[in-house]
């Protein structure tokens, strides 16, 4: 068995930019990488999940090798379109397994208790939804839909059998995430008025632009099944690689990216809802390559009555970073770390404004400021910022294992259907909003998104 391959937020994680983000500031704590809830319900090894792979592309074959190297699992059958990536699955398995095209004959497999699902977005509902109609437990990468209507359809499968079903977006098990929650519902920074979140990258790889595998045709990959849903077309290497630019298999990077920001955001609020509206702008600034999704854009949501300001680019590397804004204070969520800066909300200085008002109702405002407001000598307050410093919030390890613990014990997952339908829901109404140039909602009643103007 191979290690995780590396992807792009891994790779980044072994360079010097990393490291020192990682390094412990002053005022900092470190926490455990691995959280509590993920505790062990493993009794050992007769208690194998034996569980098949579909996709073992980017993603999937990091998600493989992070499953092969938990302790109590066995892949025993892998399903991808594409040949090469049979090779793959069994360089990463390390032993022998049966690997097929055809992901239907992983779930005809009675031997097989859970599917991990890889493949590009406009797969994933017919995938989740056969792999819960053969009685799978599922675990399937984010955003768990291409369109609402997927969503829709994946959650009625989902409610209707008792399988697990785990979304992929990682950070949602992370402890960070977790840290921020417990923080701001211990009241930490008030009443929570703002929240804005971004992230940006700068280079061909971050905007998607792979290299195909060199050998692949339409002799070794299934072209027309990979298309599935998508408007027929020739067989291009450049769509399977590059899938992520075009809204007919991807869903750009509100899909890509965005899902994590609000995958996260809504652990660390503890919340599950969809924004009451959303009003996005953007466009192709900076990779014109044919692509029909943007590779920058913002989106202002309104969760829980308060503004949601998230901005993604592809044009411009920016650190990524979420903070949550509130009467007493803000939290920012990083990579790595966690850091809460508190503030009294009170002035620690007399009002400049008084610089109008002439001198001697000046002196006796400061005078009297003074009097109420100064410390005693020796008591001058030093309020500190904390930083937590934790695993990469992207490391995969705790949500596989979470998803494999609630297969063994049965109990919720962290991201259930519902969640990844609601996180999905999000980025599909701030791309509807781009590309209908208008603010959207979601309407229960109609089950659909509408313009707000
Ligand atoms: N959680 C994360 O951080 C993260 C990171 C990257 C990708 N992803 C998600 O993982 C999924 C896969 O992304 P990727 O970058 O690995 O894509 P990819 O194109 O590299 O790999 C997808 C693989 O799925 C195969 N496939 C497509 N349809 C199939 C089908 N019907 N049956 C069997 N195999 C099929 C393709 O042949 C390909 O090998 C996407 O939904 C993506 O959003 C998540």
């Amino acid at each position: 068995m191979t290690e995780p391959l590396l992807s792009r937020r891994r790779f980044l994680q072994t360079s010097t930019v990393a490291a020192a983000a990682a390094a412990l500031a002053p005022n900092s704590i470190r926490i455990e990488a691995e959280p509590n809830y993920a505790a062990a319900a493993y009794a050992g090894p007769n208690d194998r999940i034996r569980f098949g792979m579909v996709g073992i592309g980017m993603e999937g074959s990091s998600v493989l090798a992070t499953a092969c190297g938990l302790p109590g699992t066995e892949c025993v059958a892998a399903a991808d379109l594409y040949d090469g990536r049979h090779t793959l699955a069994r360089e990463i398995v390390g032993k022998p397994i049966k690997t097929t095209r055809r992901y239907q004959e992983l779930l005809d497999d009675k031997s097989i208790d859970a599917i991990l699902i890889a493949v590009p977005d406009h797969w994933h509902k017919q995938v989740v939804v056969d792999a819960l109609a053969a009685g799978k437990d599922v675990y399937c990468e984010k955003p768990m839909s291409h369109t609402p209507a997927d969503g829709l359809a994946m959650v009625a499968a989902a409610k209707k059998t008792d399988r697990i079903v785990q979304i992929g977006a990682q950070r949602t098990s992370s402890v960070l995430c977790h840290k921020v929650h417990e923080m701001i519902a211990g009241g930490a920074i008030g009443d929570l008025n703002l929240i804005e979140a971004t992230m940006g990258r700068n280079d061909p790889t971050g905007a998607w632009e792979y290299p195909p595998p060199p050998d692949l045709s339409p002799q070794n990959l299934d072209w027309d099944t990979w298309l599935g849903t998508a408007p027929r077309k020739a067989f291009d290497p450049l769509a399977f690689a590059r899938w992520r630019c075009w809204k007919e298999y991807g869903t750009g990077v509100a899909g890509d990216l965005l899902v994590h920001l609000i995958s996260g955001m809504q652990v660390s609020l503890g919340i599950n809802e969809v924004p009451k509206r959303v009003s996005a702008f953007g466009g192709i600034y900076r990779w014109k390559d044919g692509r029909n999704m943007p590779d920058v854009h913002a989106a202002l949501f309104e969760y829980m009555g308060i503004p949601v300001y998230m901005r993604l680019s592809l044009g411009c590397e920016s650190a990524e970073v979420t903070r949550f804004q509130g009467s007493k204070g803000m939290i920012e969520l990083k990579e790595f770390s966690v850091t809460y800066s508190p503030q009294s909300g009170e002035d620690s200085s007399p009002s400049y404004y008084t610089a109008s008002y002439p001198g001697a109702m000046r002196a006796a405002y400061l005078k009297e400021w003074h009097e109420k407001h100064d410390p005693p000598p020796g008591k001058e307050p030093a309020p500190q910022s904390i930083t937590i410093n934790g695993n990469d919030y992207d490391d995969l390890r705790p949500h596989v294992w979470n998803f494999l613990e609630a297969v063994r014990s049965r109990k919720p997952v962290v991201q259930d259907a519902v969640f990844g339908h609601n996180a999905a829901l999000a980025c599909h109404l701030a791309n509807e909003s781009y590309f209908r140039g208008t603010p959207v909602r979601w309407d229960e009643g109609s089950q659909s998104i509408k313009s707000l103007v």
